[in-house]
């Protein structure tokens, strides 16, 4: 068959393990999975309410405009309806945006290591991929400014970025976005938004009247708890969402996800409350590095990259075995590391305990 030659040989999306293939795998009750930045609170008590009590007609397609949740959101930033596009997940916004700008002939630019998908789809695309090594897990925007050319489509700024956690400030974030090109545009990933506690980092939704070809994603996947219900959403100017709305899928949110996202944004108080949890778990892993002389990058997320002086995979795989799923540093690009999502102050603790046991088997603590 006549597939694009840049799809062979590549691999599907490696998710951390599950709890389930895990628990059958070493045969263990209970499993802890700080893999992949969820919400360890899960999500509003007020969700949980309103699905025990609503009743959906599931026969009939949702809205396609998502026009209730759309108000919703839009009243809760501060912004207009037609300056948001949703999507299911923001990986769905990442393969809408890559679709629409991103072809042979092309190149996009972003950090090293970041998130994996930026990548991938330009890859799908058939772009040139130029990514510029992180400085201290930060994104090195002056060097990413020297990559941009006149073939240049999109510029993707993680921030904070995903591996390392680390926060583009504001007074870079805006210097930066004042030399991009105007006809290249910037992507930036705020998936982490509601964990920042950097006072240098300031709300960026107002950069969208200043800066035309910025568009900003945020997701429900983390602090609301809701990755199960595959909401995302892109800000920008109206002009850049008429763009790219016409590559988006027509019922990409179900209507049980547009529902609940509307219950959800009205709890902010369990927001607040996870993000104070969120930064005492960080301390408490942060205590630990300090206090066992290993780097971890500073973090504006709910995970924290740390070193471990010892094989990634080795660390990764025993951790299973006593029923703690973490993400190895070697399939991230920063081998020596291991990523952990900060947990309740329990699973941090146990992850710790274990941690400690295995470093002294590595040979790491005496
Ligand atoms: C930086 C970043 N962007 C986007 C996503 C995708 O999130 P979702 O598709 O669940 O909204 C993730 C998920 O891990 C992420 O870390």
């Amino acid at each position: 068959m006549k597939w694009k030659e840049q799809i062979n040989g590549m691999k599907a999306y490696q998710p951390g393990k599950s709890i389930d293939a895990v628990k059958r795998e070493f045969g263990l009750d209970h499993i802890v999975k700080l893999a992949s930045n969820e919400n360890p609170f899960g999500s509003s008590p007020k969700v949980h309410e309103f699905l025990a009590k609503e009743s959906f007609n599931f026969a009939l397609y949702p809205d396609g405009y998502a026009t209730d949740m759309r108000a919703a959101v839009a009243k809760h930033l501060g912004v207009s309806g037609d300056e948001l596009i949703f999507g299911n997940g923001s990986d769905e916004l990442i393969s809408i945006i890559t679709r629409a700008l991103l072809h042979p002939g092309v190149n996009t630019v972003m950090g090293n290591p970041t998130f994996s998908q930026y990548a991938h789809n330009a890859r799908i695309e058939g772009a040139e991929i130029r990514e510029v090594p992180l400085k201290e897990g930060n994104h090195d925007l002056d060097a990413m400014l020297k990559e941009i050319d006149e073939n240049t489509a999109i510029v993707w700024v993680c921030s904070p970025n995903n591996p390392t956690g680390v926060v583009v400030e504001d007074t870079p974030l805006k210097s930066f976005l004042k030399r991009v090109p105007k006809d290249v545009l910037v992507v930036l990933d705020e998936a982490y938004f509601e964990y920042v506690t950097n006072k240098n980092h300031k709300d960026t939704i107002s950069y969208i009247h200043d800066y035309p070809n910025l568009i900003i994603l945020r997701t429900f996947s983390k602090a609301y708890g809701l990755a199960t219900f595959r909401v995302g959403y892109g800000i920008a100017n109206k002009d850049l969402i008429a763009k790219l709305d016409p590559v988006r899928g027509p019922f990409n949110n179900t209507g049980l996800s547009q529902a609940v996202i509307q219950v959800a944004l009205q709890d902010q108080a369990y927001i607040q409350k996870c993000r104070e949890e969120n930064t005492k778990g960080k301390e408490q892993i942060e205590a630990y590095c300090d206090e066992h002389d290993l780097h971890y990058y500073p973090s504006d997320t709910n995970f924290v990259l740390m070193e471990i002086k010892a094989d990634s995979d080795v660390v990764f795989q025993k951790l299973m075995q006593r029923g703690f799923i973490i993400r190895s540093g070697n399939a991230l690009g920063t081998p020596g590391y291991i990523r952990v999502t900060i947990g309740t102050q329990a699973q941090n603790e146990g992850l710790l305990a274990q941690l400690t046991e295995i470093l002294k088997e590595e040979g790491v603590f005496s």
